[in-house]
């Protein structure tokens, strides 16, 4: 039985902004369905329900090493299924508002913050008996754990039989912060260097990870190769082709327990393939909800999107009226920045019936709208995996997006296969590209028939469950273990 620590910023149900809780929310359950042995470690931050969750201390008083002052913390722990999850308790760096920063500005000390989390996942490590033999790290906010664990005297006695997985769910967001943080984090200037952790003068939390990681993995295939090019490699594609040996895309599972239109509890008539009328009825209900034009023959186009550049926000509000001059409703959920609130709230009171605009985060809402959608709206400039594209494919909803990462991966156009399409893709980053795509799938729902039929058949049939790709992290994990140890993980 191989045992896993995952180390992560956030887990669904606890803590969650994004994908990145998705997929910690998911993926251990699916691997310890596989027979492994897993534990998670996240933050303890403020709007965890102590209660709710049934947390428990674990262990004493630990201290971890930050900025040369020893920090003291304590642990709790819960469970999730047959999933252990340990919660870092120090009040000071996590008991605020929000877990990174406002929509205006990061936390000023976001660097110390999550060096103090880094080690902190080290000193549990320390405690579980037997040791973890992998420890699995998301993103830059434990970026540093492979740093320790390969640089540090300490740790590197500690875990030589311990390998490290590095997860990159984003390369737009590395923790570039200024060389002074080496300090803070205890980290000598033999590593400040273009081969460590120097990126253009500053300290690059996700680049330590990348280059003293055991093993690397990233959410989709293409994604696995786009971010080997300047384009999509926000300045790390060099360092990434250089450890391209251990690097591997696994596509993100679907929690399918809470994704299913047959058994959405959020959902006023849920359904399946065999039963649309289901659909209709959410429809429907997402029309009166919106204060749109209740009319069942109209399409109606959603998005559910953090608002940032990433999701190609801009190509939809750069020419909206154009776009709404097509004969469709548009219904926007979603939270980001503010000249996006902006201008979609202007638009909305402009065009009430037609487009609805909700600016906030509300997972009811982003159920409705998989639910009473025709199509999902995804034109993302860059999109490591995406997880919406997959939700609308088990919804019936078809998704028109751009064809990048894991949105190139998991849709296939109607025109380049006719028989096995389930959506709409165009390539070039223009409201132009946009807006054409969004027109041909508009005629094909007029249209309907056969090709109809056909695309949402598709649609329903598509299959991302998180058993292929835990399958996938265990081959990881083996490997990254063998290179770690020179031994073989027993199964
Ligand atoms: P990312 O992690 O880059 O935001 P993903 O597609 O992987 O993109 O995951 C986004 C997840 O967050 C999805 O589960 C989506 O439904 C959810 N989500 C995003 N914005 C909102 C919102 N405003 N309200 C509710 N859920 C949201
Ligand atoms: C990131 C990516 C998204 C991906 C998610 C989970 O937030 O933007 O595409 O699905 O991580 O891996």
């Amino acid at each position: 039985m191989i045992r896993v620590l995952f180390a992560s910023s956030e887990m669904s149900p606890f803590a969650r902004t994004g994908g990145l809780g998705d997929v910690v929310g998911a993926l251990p359950a699916a691997l310890s369905a596989l027979g492994a042995e897993v534990s998670v470690v996240l933050p303890l931050y403020r709007s965890i329900d102590r209660q709710k969750f049934v947390l428990a201390p674990f262990g004493g008083t630990r201290r971890a090493p930050v900025a040369g002052r020893s920090m003291s913390f304590s642990l709790q722990k819960a469970s999730l299924g047959p999933v252990s999850v340990y919660f870092v308790d120090r009040p000071e760096y996590f008991h605020r508002e929000n877990y990174y920063g406002t929509t205006d500005s990061d936390y000023p000390d976001n660097a110390e913050r999550f060096i103090f989390f880094s080690r902190a996942v080290l000193a549990l490590a320390s405690l579980l008996e037997p040791r973890p033999q992998v420890i699995h790290c998301h993103d830059w906010q434990s970026a540093l754990v492979p740093v320790y664990s390969a640089m540090d005297r300490e740790y590197k006695v500690r875990f030589k039989d311990s390998a490290t997985v590095l997860t990159l769910h984003n390369l737009g967001y590395q923790g570039i912060f200024p060389r002074v943080e080496m300090q803070t984090a205890g980290l000598g200037p033999s590593l400040f260097t273009p081969a460590g952790l120097e990126f253009w003068g500053q300290m690059n939390f996700l680049k330590g990870g990348i280059v003293f990681a055991d093993a690397l993995t990233t959410v989709s295939r293409k994604y696995a190769e786009e971010i080997q090019t300047p384009e999509l490699g926000f300045g790390l594609d060099g360092v990434i082709r250089v450890c391209r040996e251990k690097l591997t895309g696994i596509l993100n599972g679907v929690d399918y327990a809470r994704w299913d239109p047959l058994s959405d509890p959020f959902l006023l008539s849920t359904y399946g393939p065999g039963n649309l009328a289901g659909k209709a009825a959410c429809k429907r209900a997402l029309q009166r909800e919106l204060k749109l034009e209740v009319d069942p023959k109209i399409p109606l186009v959603g998005m559910v999107s953090r608002l940032v550049e990433q999701k190609g926000i801009d190509l939809v509000t750069q020419h909206l009226s154009r776009l709404m001059s097509l004969k469709m409703q548009l219904a926007v959920l979603g939270l980001g920045a503010e000249r996006y609130h902006e201008r979609l709230r202007a638009f909305a009171a402009k065009h009430p019936g037609r487009f609805a605009c909700h600016i906030g985060y509300q997972e009811r809402l982003s159920h409705l709208i998989e639910a009473g959608s025709d199509f999902f709206l995804m034109p993302s400039r860059y999109e490591p995996c995406g997880l919406n594209q997959i939700y609308s494919l088990r919804y019936g909803t078809l998704p028109i997006v751009r064809a990048t990462g894991g949105l190139e991966d998991t849709v296939i156009d109607l025109r380049d296969n006719p028989r096995r399409g389930n959506g709409f893709k165009f390539s070039a980053y223009t409201a132009e590209a946009l807006r054409e795509t969004v027109k041909l799938a508009l005629s094909t729902y007029r249209k309907g028939g056969k090709t109809w039929d056909r695309l949402i058949a598709n649609a329903f049939k598509a299959d991302f469950g998180w058993e292929t790709s835990a399958r996938g992290y265990l081959e990881v994990y083996r490997e990254a273990y063998r290179r770690k140890t020179g031994k073989e993980l027993s199964a």
